[in-house]
């Protein structure tokens, strides 16, 4: 492809200071003019935005962060953008937080975490530094943000070195309060090439003494462990990352790479075990979902924003000088042993004049929405034997839409990405499934956002995330099948105006 012969590695890790004046600017506009910009999720003014960084609670404000490349929409020198917000919803922008501007970071601000400490923000992010043979050096730096986003950071790195018998992939550190002191995880890979997630502790946040590997009884086949994330829901101990390389065998998946929990009635941090862990699972059912943060909120609530994109991969959006979104953020929940996610309630901020459905469809009939922008949320019920087709973002011959095809009686979801010219990464596949119990009348949310779509089934039982390049003219809601349903679709607010 063009844009990735375009972008040799010197160009990707040149300083942002020796781009032309210019540069950025008429970038910014020929992102302007892109279709696919998002009304109400979070996007990259140009560039690149990957993985969740640094999602917190801090000085009465929601703070996150992303791994944002300005240049163009490819993986290149990384920084943190800066995002602040009183509810969850609505995000002010503050800018590049941090940058590769030292030599341990050289080669980009990696991924990480923060936690409030006294009357500051604590970050703790991966260095990512290479040397003239282009030898990776990972090193685990601390930072401080103080109440006027002021940044600084701490000077040699935390941890300077990557432990005994393990390679350079050493990467992605979270921490959390533990007893009176804290504790790390960071994503790893074993000279043996596995994938594993490390367990480092401090008293002070200085002195960091490495504990070892957590001992996982599944995701043994992966050989990195990326972006591993801990936090409590409703009791249980839950452990989010992305296990690179991971076996079909182990776990069914489509994706590139895969996000995946486990959790466990209890995690033994002292001999690193998990006590009745359950099955490794995916996360999310859909196409485009990595890097998930999840974090223990203030309010007790459990807080979870995903990466809408997957490493590796180029998505259409590319073409217009940007690419990848965040997606909303997610409440997580326990529930008889299963695990639910779902859209936090300030998303119902949004909500314009509604319209009602209700309507029992016969096979050969169908329901019609235009809405105005492709930009709202379905959120209704479907009786017990409905089977029913809904075509999001249709052109008028159905020939190109997103197919949510649900069977109630047999608690199966099928998302189709069919398309016209602007195929998605179709070497994994157009097709995702999920399943929930048949047979009971079905609960769904559906998010609808110029280019992505995040679908919670049976309240947030399950969810498929991913994007979709719709063309000029995609823009219809069709509703086909035989059942009843019932419910709204609200118009969502552009608030990205
Ligand atoms: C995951 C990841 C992290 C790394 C970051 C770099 O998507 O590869 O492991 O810190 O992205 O942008």
């Amino acid at each position: 492809m063009t844009q990735d012969s375009k972008w040799t590695r010197q160009l990707r890790y040149q300083s942002y200071e020796d781009w032309p004046s210019d540069y950025l600017g008429q970038l910014k506009e020929k992102v302007a003019h892109s279709p696919w910009r998002q009304h109400y999720h979070i996007q990259p003014e140009s560039g690149l935005l990957n993985d969740p960084n640094g999602f917190s609670y801090y000085n009465g404000r929601w703070q996150l962060f992303y791994q944002y490349y300005p240049m163009g929409p490819v993986h290149g020198l990384k920084s943190w953008y800066h995002l602040s917000s009183k509810d969850l919803v609505h995000w002010e922008s503050h800018g590049i937080a941090l940058e590769p501007d030292s030599p341990y970071d050289s080669h980009g601000v990696y991924s990480g975490s923060a936690l409030p400490v006294g009357n500051q923000l604590f970050i703790f992010y991966t260095g990512n530094a290479r040397d003239d043979n282009w030898q990776r050096h990972p090193y685990q730096v601390g930072a401080w943000m103080d109440k006027d986003y002021q940044f600084t950071k701490i000077d040699p790195p935390l941890i300077g070195t990557v432990e005994e018998g393990y390679t350079d992939h050493f990467r992605d550190p979270q921490i959390f309060p533990y007893q009176d002191g804290y504790l790390m995880i960071l994503g790893a890979q074993t000279e043996a090439l596995k994938g594993q997630i490390l367990v480092y502790q401090s008293d002070d946040l200085k002195d960091w003494n490495f504990l070892g590997p957590l001992q996982l009884t599944s995701g043994d086949s992966a050989y990195m462990m990326e972006c591993p994330n801990y936090v409590k829901v409703d009791g249980q101990d839950l452990l989010i990352f992305c296990p690179q390389g991971l076996d079909q065998d182990e776990l069914n998946y489509q994706n590139i790479y895969p996000n995946t929990y486990l959790s466990s009635e209890s995690i033994d941090w002292e001999n690193l075990t998990l006590s009745k862990p359950s099955a490794l699972k995916n996360l999310d059912d859909g196409f485009d979902v990595y890097a998930t943060q999840a974090f223990n909120a203030p309010d007790g609530r459990a807080l979870a924003v995903s990466w809408l994109g997957l490493p590796d991969l180029t998505y259409p959006d590319a073409d217009w000088g940007w690419t990848s979104v965040m997606s909303l953020v997610k409440e997580l929940h326990f529930d008889q042993g299963h695990l639910y996610q779902r859209p936090v309630k300030e998303m119902e901020s949004l909500r314009q004049t509604p319209i009602a459905i209700e309507e029992t469809l016969e096979s050969g009939q169908a329901w019609t929405y235009d809405p105005e922008d492709n930009a709202y949320e379905i959120n209704c019920s479907l009786a017990a034997d409905s089977k029913l087709d809904f075509l999001v973002m249709s052109d008028e011959k159905e020939a190109a839409a997103l197919h949510i095809d649900v069977d109630v009686p047999a608690g199966r979801l099928k998302v189709t990405r069919t398309e016209q010219g602007e195929l998605v990464n179709p070497e994994y596949g157009p097709v995702r499934k999920s399943h929930f119990k048949g047979g009971e009348d079905l609960q769904l949310q559906i998010f609808i956002d110029a280019s992505s779509f995040e679908i919670f089934v049976q309240d947030g039982y399950r969810v498929l995330s991913g994007r979709i390049f719709p063309k000029k003219g995609q823009n219809q809601l069709i509703i086909k099948g035989s059942g009843r349903l019932g419910g709204r679709i609200y118009p969502l607010e552009n608030i990205n105006k």
